[in-house]
């Protein structure tokens, strides 16, 4: 009989604390249509009034820390702010692992002049300088892991948008440090034109 109660007891608790998340099938389909309305058909990101990122391939960590940013304005966006801020933390969940296995081609349209230059910077960073290899954190292939975002295939004028205004748009809270932190350093150190070769790299690869 104690046997019994016991089991029915941790059976509750375990209900209790591990809500199984899933969002209802019509809801996830209208809201990833939204998303790639502005992201691109296949999420390869979008040329408009301004650049919009690539989704495709990206690691989930990744994007749920970026969303939450928005949501608690860490990370200065008004158009991803109004977007974010309704999402469950389920939608998130589903939406994050969706992404992360698209593929498309990358977008392209930077000067291929500025490719090889951009490639060095990414595989050696610039020693004078002290700006570590990207590759270190950003993976060989530049796909990222965990935290760190993939880069390859991401939109040039998007990359050089984001390295330059950093300081502006991230690590907006001060009581709240976050992951922007680890790359703020790296973006400043690297001047106009280093940031156009490695963006210029980054946006041809697959
Ligand atoms: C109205 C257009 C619009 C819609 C709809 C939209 N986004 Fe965005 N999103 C943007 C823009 C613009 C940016 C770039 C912000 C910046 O420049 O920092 C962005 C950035 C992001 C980023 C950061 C990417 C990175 O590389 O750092 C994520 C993650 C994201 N959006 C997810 C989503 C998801 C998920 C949805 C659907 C629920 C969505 N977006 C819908 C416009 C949109
Ligand atoms: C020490 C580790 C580290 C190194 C080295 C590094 N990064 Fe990063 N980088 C990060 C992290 C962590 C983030 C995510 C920041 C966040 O969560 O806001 C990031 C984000 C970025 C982003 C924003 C991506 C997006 O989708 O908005 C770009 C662009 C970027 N890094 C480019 C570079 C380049 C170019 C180099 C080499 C010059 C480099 N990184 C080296 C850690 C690193």
């Amino acid at each position: 009989m104690f046997a019994m109660v016991f089991i029915v007891f941790i059976a509750s608790v375990c209900i209790a604390e591990t809500p199984v998340a899933t969002v209802p099938k019509q809801a996830f389909e209208a809201k990833r249509t939204y998303c790639m309305t502005c992201h691109g058909v296949a999420a390869q990101g979008f040329r408009g009034v301004f650049p919009i990122p690539r989704l495709a391939g990206q690691q989930p960590q990744y994007i749920k820390n970026q969303l939450s940013a928005f949501i608690e304005r860490r990370r200065m966006n008004p158009v991803m702010f109004r977007v974010a801020h309704v999402l469950s933390p389920a939608m998130v969940d589903g939406l994050a692992a969706y992404f992360a296995t698209l593929n498309p081609k990358p977008l392209g349209g930077a000067p291929e002049n500025l490719v090889a230059a951009g490639k060095a910077i990414f595989e050696n960073g610039i020693p004078s300088q002290n700006v570590p290899p990207c590759a270190s954190c950003h993976g060989p292939q530049a796909k990222g892991s965990d935290q760190f975002p993939r880069l390859a295939g991401q939109l040039n004028d998007y990359i050089i948008n984001k390295l330059t205004n950093w300081t502006k748009e991230r690590g907006q809270d001060p009581k709240k440090p976050d992951t922007s932190a680890i790359m703020a350093p790296i973006a400043h150190l690297l001047t106009t034109e280093q940031v156009t070769e490695v963006a210029a790299y980054l946006s041809s690869l697959e």
